[in-house]
């Protein structure tokens, strides 16, 4: 008796089709997996022959050969104990269903429950692709599953209930999707709480509304971290195929809550400085995503950025240019997502007071400049915005006046980015990205200055020494300074504030 049943595997955040096929047999009782099988997936052989026997179902005493094609790509997860399963009762006439509309993916555990796997989004997606009508799942998976329009997802909770399911005369049970509707999320920190510091909070708002990288430095205790910890709360809605990436990217990496649905809040991640390279690129012999791409769309915070490795440091910066990491292995290449917006924030010396007002810093100037070489030159460049956080005075920090409140500014951040991405939009572009992600030839397009604006720019870049990059990125800021006015020109004003957050390396890096 020989059967197959459809199913899917996973490579880096992209599914593939898997054909499981069984043949059964007489002779010697055994059972063979074959098609590439990694440690987790032949143990798939123990699993399903138990999950049968404590289903109450008949496990066939015969010769049974079970292979995933196609075979020359590794099977990695324990994804495939589902189809197996299926596939031995389909040959057996313990149950009946259409192999070619359905497909199946879900761990078993011994007592027959089925168990939420990673990466059920793009599978679904894929499913869908192969002109499957209905996808079973594991029932911790359903929710994710069912984002996917055009495709019957049905939860599993166990073996028994399934087999039960496809003899009755019942309808299966369908996913319903939550609707996609923008969340009004509460947080439990706010900006109204931060006192004075308009500077450093307008170079925030910026930043969020364009996605530029962004560089606080300051002595201890000005409200570097408290700042950056509300920036989650401005932060520009998700647009629905943005959710959908960077779900993919969480379910890959096993990381949706069980029975979650899409991600619909921009990531906020906060990796230690001991954080190992692979931890930030993504690693393993099967390599997970990092915490580059796990902020894919959202935000990765290096807090006390000068003592993250110099390895780490520098893996991130191809990332931060080209918005994907390419991690290679032996088994093939894997590219992951990583648009992500860097806030990094730092000290500016060992002791923390270089440049304070009015306290006086006790380092070495050769102390300051190791310290601050830590950051190299091309790393600089890359952080589009530069803040210097100096302690607020008594006066505002013990005043009653009342700082704008996170909603307040988020209302203004929302309609610079959908101005954003109405413009590129308006010309076509399927997936529009923030201003900071616009490749050379649409900033050139969108980005045109007023004369004035241009000479300013003209003459600064001369006396700066700026670089090709450091062009591109202040027209890009002065872009979002534009959109966040509502305005279609950019003028001297845009141009000139966008200069002065470029600024402060000469302050710090460039000491005399
Ligand atoms: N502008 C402010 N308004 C209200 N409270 C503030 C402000 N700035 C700092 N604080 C208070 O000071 C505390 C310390 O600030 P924070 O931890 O953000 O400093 P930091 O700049 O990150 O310092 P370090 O360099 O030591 O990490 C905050 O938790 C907050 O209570
Ligand atoms: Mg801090």
């Amino acid at each position: 008796m020989f059967c197959r049943v459809r199913s899917m595997g996973l490579s880096g955040i992209e599914a593939f089709p898997v054909m499981v096929e069984v043949d059964i047999s007489r002779g010697v009782p055994e059972f063979t997996l074959i098609g590439l099988p990694d440690a987790a997936v032949r143990e798939s052989r123990d699993r399903v022959r138990s999950a049968i026997h404590n289903a109450g179902l008949h496990f066939p005493v015969s010769r049974i050969l079970v292979n995933l094609a196609p075979a020359d790509i590794r099977k990695t997860r324990p994804v495939y104990d589902l189809p197996i399963l299926m596939a031995i009762l389909l040959a057996t006439g313990q149950v009946e269903f259409p192999q070619q509309q359905y497909a199946f993916v879900g761990e078993i555990s011994l007592s027959g429950e089925c168990l939420p796997i990673g990466g059920v989004l793009p599978m679904a997606m894929l499913a869908k692709e192969m002109g499957c009508t209905t996808l079973f799942v594991p029932a911790g998976n359903a929710q994710e599953a069912a984002v996917v329009e055009g495709i019957r997802v049905v939860p599993v909770s166990s073996l028994a209930a399934l087999v039960e399911q496809l003899s009755g005369t019942q309808p299966l049970p369908v996913a319903v999707p939550t609707p996609f509707e923008q969340v009004d999320a509460s947080y439990p920190v706010d900006f109204s709480e931060v006192k004075g510091q308009r500077f450093a909070k307008r170079a925030i708002e910026i930043a969020a509304a364009g996605g530029h990288n962004l560089l606080m430095i300051g002595p201890p205790g000005s409200g570097k971290s408290m700042l950056a910890k509300r920036i989650p709360t401005i932060l520009p809605e998700m647009t629905f195929s943005e959710a959908i990436e960077t779900t993919k990217i969480h379910s890959v990496a096993g990381m949706l809550p069980h029975g979650g649905s899409l991600i619909r809040q921009r990531p906020f991640r906060a990796p230690h400085h001991t954080i190992s390279p692979a931890g930030l690129t993504g690693g393993g012999s099967i390599p997970h995503p990092g915490e580059l791409s796990l902020a894919h769309h959202g935000v990765l915070f290096l807090d006390e950025f000068p003592e993250f490795s110099r390895q780490a440091m520098e893996v991130l910066r191809q990332p931060l240019e080209d918005g994907t990491v390419t991690i290679s292995r032996a088994a093939g290449r894997y590219t992951y997502p990583c648009s992500v917006m860097l806030v990094a924030a730092m000290n500016p010396c060992p002791c923390g007071y270089y440049g304070h007002p009015t306290r006086k810093c006790i380092c070495q100037p050769s102390a300051v400049s190791r310290y601050l070489a830590k950051v190299s030159g091309p790393m600089l460049d890359r952080l589009d915005l530069h803040v210097e956080i100096m302690p607020v005075e008594f006066e505002q920090l013990a005043g009653e006046e009342q700082a704008e409140s996170s909603a307040a500014i988020r209302e203004r951040v929302n309609r610079a980015r959908q101005l954003q991405y109405g413009r590129l939009q308006a010309m076509g572009v399927e997936h529009p990205v923030c201003n900071a992600r616009l490749s050379p030839r649409q900033t050139q397009q969108l980005c045109s200055l007023t004369e004035p604006a241009r000479q300013l720019l003209k003459s600064v870049f001369d006396r700066m020494g700026m670089s090709a990059r450091g062009y591109d990125r202040i027209l890009k800021i002065a872009r979002t300074i534009a959109d966040l006015e509502q305005s279609e020109t950019i003028d001297t004003a845009h141009i000139s504030q966008a200069i002065q957050y470029r600024s402060l390396d000469r302050k710090y890096w460039e000491r005399g």
